[in-house]
């Protein structure tokens, strides 16, 4: 059984050009004293409020060999290459469809390189009009390589419960295409402290920020009916779903005691959250513990979780040849052993490739 990582990043050299012709997140600036280039990508980073240096960037990001390479030193047959964010979430709505296309074009032309061993989820312009987005979905599901989308959780600027997206729903679903959610703008950072937590580097933001986002947005998809409308629709959660596994009690359970939404008739006649994580979420296993694993296989079903790596994120801080692998892709391999069974051998292939080669259909 083939192993696939289906979170895994790029910034194409087009897009590197991009950051590094801008000052406000999100860029890549040299600075000293070693003027090697730094990305500054969350919104917490972006001058004059910040302390932030930034994390170093280098060919890892835009060079698909050195991608090429992390897959075979870590035994990946397949990855399903995404944007990573802010995707093209920043740019001005008039650029925007035409920006989409290029960059969609160029991903493609990069699986083809390499047949059999890429696949990848496409950008959408989410700054430009429902008619563009909704074109950029239908061409996506026509191209080879393609098996979905990378998507943020601000929607057109105001979410994913906005009413407008229905559009982008209605083609996702029609064509058959996964939704990679992901995460970007974490919360507000005055919830980490005076400083913004600044002073704990990007442990709060990344550790916390990234999955109570992904949390928030796909109860909200939740709440206002995307699945009730949608029933079809299939959206793969970033990091286990953030902390969703966890909370699904609590969700279900507050919405049978609010009374807004009991007068409002939106209680009965509605699909629990319990039947949209078995039939309609993916989860991804980047979730680095057993525990977490564990939560993510009970609420979504052994044959719904999928291995991920996250790179070119999370790289050892420490350079050390004898340590080639990397822990934070170690981890996450030792926690999908642990959380099953001596004879779940199955479930375990399933998790590290089966599944995904079965649900986004991963053959040339
Ligand atoms: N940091 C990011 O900005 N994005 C990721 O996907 C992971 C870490
Ligand atoms: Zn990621």
């Amino acid at each position: 059984m083939p192993i696939v990582d289906i979170h895994t990043h790029v910034y194409p050299p087009s897009y590197m050009e991009l950051l590094k012709s801008r000052s406000t997140v999100p860029y890549v600036r040299s600075i000293p004293p070693t003027n090697s280039p730094r990305l500054f990508v969350l919104p917490s980073e972006d001058p004059p409020s910040t302390t932030s240096t930034g994390r170093p960037i280098g060919p890892e990001y835009y060079d698909i060999s050195q991608k090429i390479a992390f897959m075979d030193t870590h035994n990946i047959d397949i990855s399903v290459i995404s944007l990573a964010n802010p995707w093209l979430d920043f740019l001005h709505s008039s650029g925007a469809a035409a920006a989409a296309e290029a960059l969609n074009n160029d991903l493609s032309a990069t699986c083809d390189k390499f047949p059999g061993r890429l696949f990848a989820f496409g950008a959408l312009p989410m700054s430009a009009s429902i008619e563009e987005i909704v074109s950029v979905i239908k061409r996506l599901s026509g191209m080879k390589y393609m098996r979905g989308v990378v998507m943020g959780t601000s929607g057109l600027g105001k979410g994913l419960d906005d009413e407008r997206l229905n559009g982008v729903w209605a083609a996702l679903e029609e064509t058959g295409q996964t939704v990679f959610l992901h995460p970007h703008y974490g919360l507000p950072k005055e919830v980490y402290g005076p400083t913004g937590g600044e002073e704990y580097g990007f442990v709060l933001p990344l550790a916390l920020g990234f999955p109570l986002e992904t949390t928030i947005a796909v109860s909200r998809m939740l709440l206002s009916g995307v699945w009730d409308r949608y029933q079809g629709l299939s959206v793969l959660l970033a990091h286990s779903g953030g902390t969703l596994p966890f909370l699904a009690g609590r969700l279900e359970s507050c919405i049978a005691h609010d009374g807004k939404l009991l007068r409002e008739g939106k209680i009965a006649n509605r699909r629990t959250v319990w039947d949209v994580l078995q039939k309609n979420i993916l989860l991804d296993a980047v979730v680095y513990s057993e525990v977490g694993l564990k939560a993510a296989v009970d609420v979504a079903g052994a044959d719904r979780v999928l291995f991920g790596t996250d790179h070119p994120f999370f790289p050892p801080l420490e350079k050390n040849v004898e340590q080639e692998r990397w822990p934070s892709v170690t981890t996450n391999y030792k926690a999908i052993k642990d959380a099953f069974g001596p004879g779940e051998m199955e479930k375990v292939e399933g998790v590290l490739g089966g599944n995904a080669v079965r649900l986004l259909r991963l053959e040339v």
